[in-house]
């Protein structure tokens, strides 16, 4: 027999599927599955060099900054690959961000550089690729947006019909644009994004559509590549922290198995602690962390970061290991704290949609409560772009209410040169 290159695990249970099972959960005990690979060809300084040297690559799969992972990723792969490609985003050094946050050598790995403007599109680089290869006639995903939009233009690249579920008025306008404009079918659902997800799910097992929410282990595979590309962008010297939001708990999961392996194959020869952060109106993960995780908890979920506003995350056993196992830590930080952090994030030149931001106002908590020391080396995840949430922006810094603390309110003129000199002037004097 030949040897397998990838294979399925369920997390729960250990029974083994085949990559090619299309199959959602684990048919014995409906656990979450893993996808295992055999070993790299060559590990440590080998494996290194060989990713090294395909930084210079510009064409083929391996100038994405998910398929030059290949070997992690998804080794028997050919070449009919779904790529645009993507991944190879930018990793800022922003010195008022990281006096904000009280941290020096603090690091923005910005994912909103992405083509569809988040870290959605490495999962589905993976997962749409994996569609093609189980011949899928229908892609669906539940979404808070993002991965709607990142699964609606991967579809239309593919040729594949996509179906995306959302909650009715809670999808940020940048990320509904996008999932009409690639053309996916779009259903509306009165209700949250936790009860889109059930409808995700019962859809994908009764309906034979292929499901791409990131409880589908080829998504996972693809966001590693955000911890594989920052540790390589680090000269594979890896930060103390990695910090980064947390709503649905894909990518904390990724995370965690990203490190795993990178350590295992001798990528790195250290785990940096994660650090996961929720918004305080969608924790449950964190109050699961305050109890030692003897408890699941679920909450109804309210924040004005609307991607992460989730109160049953499904890739919950998954994170709790990727958190136990980097000696890591949750919290959750307010919608004001996440409004503060996005308008410094976005006064830097930076920008990020706020979802984004909680990872720099989970950062600042953490060195304010002394678990990061100032010393630390962090990078914080940045997982979408600040054109995602227009309205967010506006109506913090032109809205009517109460003034935001760091507003940059517009000024209306007459078509006057010396209404343009009278404002300048006060701007002067403070
Ligand atoms: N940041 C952004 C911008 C997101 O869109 C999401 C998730 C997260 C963070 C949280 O990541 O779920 O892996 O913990 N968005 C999903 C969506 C739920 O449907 O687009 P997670």
């Amino acid at each position: 027999m030949n040897e397998r290159v990838s294979w399925q695990v369920c997390a729960s249970c250990g029974q083994e599927l085949a990559a090619s099972d299309p199959r959602q959960r684990c048919p014995a005990c409906r656990g979450l599955l893993e996808l295992r690979h055999r070993a790299p060809p060559m590990t440590h300084g080998g494996l290194r060099a060989l990713l090294d040297s395909r930084l210079g690559v510009r064409r083929g799969p391996l100038a994405s900054g998910v398929w030059r992972y290949r070997e992690l990723v998804l080794p028997e792969a050919d070449d009919s690959l779904v790529s645009y490609p993507e991944g190879n985003t930018p990793l800022l050094a922003r010195p008022a961000v990281a006096a904000w946050a009280g941290v020096p050598e603090l690091l923005l790995k910005h994912e909103g550089h992405n083509p569809t403007g988040s870290f959605k599109d490495r999962g589905m680089t993976v997962g749409v690729t994996q569609a093609r290869r189980v011949r899928a006639t229908a892609v669906a995903c539940a979404s808070t947006g993002n991965t709607g939009a990142s699964l609606a233009a991967y579809a239309a690249l593919a040729g594949i019909p996509a179906l995306v579920i959302v909650p009715k008025g809670q999808v940020a306008v940048g990320k509904l644009t996008q999932v009409l404009a690639y053309g996916a079918r779009t259903i509306l659902v009165r209700g949250d994004f936790d009860a889109c997800l059930s409808l995700a799910l019962a859809a994908g097992e009764r309906l034979g559509v292929y499901l791409l929410n990131s409880i589908n282990p080829f998504r996972l595979e693809g966001q590693k590549t955000i911890v594989l590309e920052l540790l390589q962008q680090l000269g594979w010297e890896p930060p103390d922290w990695i910090v980064v939001p947390a709503g649905n708990l894909g990518n904390t999961a990724a995370f965690g198995k990203a490190l795993r392996e990178a350590c295992e194959w001798g990528l790195i020869s250290r785990v940096p602690r994660l650090a996961a952060v929720q918004a305080e109106g969608a924790a449950p993960f964190a109050l699961s962390y305050r109890d030692g995780f003897a408890t699941r908890h679920r909450v109804q979920a309210h924040t004005v970061a609307t991607a992460i506003s989730i109160g049953n995350p499904a890739s919950y056993e998954r994170a709790v290991q990727a958190i136990r196992e980097t000696d890591g830590v949750v919290l959750a930080v307010s919608d004001a704290e996440i409004l503060e952090a996005k308008a410094v994030v976005d006064a830097s030149g930076a920008g990020c949609e706020p979802a984004s931001a909680a990872s720099v106002a989970g950062a600042r908590q953490l060195v304010r409560s002394g678990v990061i020391r100032k010393t630390d080396r962090v990078v914080a995840v940045l997982t979408g772009h600040l054109l995602k949430d227009p309205d967010v922006v506006l109506a913090y810094h032109q809205g009517t209410d109460a003034p935001s603390p760091r507003a940059n309110r517009p000024v209306e003129i007459e078509p006057k040169l010396e209404e343009i000199e009278r404002v300048l002037s006060a701007r002067a004097t403070p």
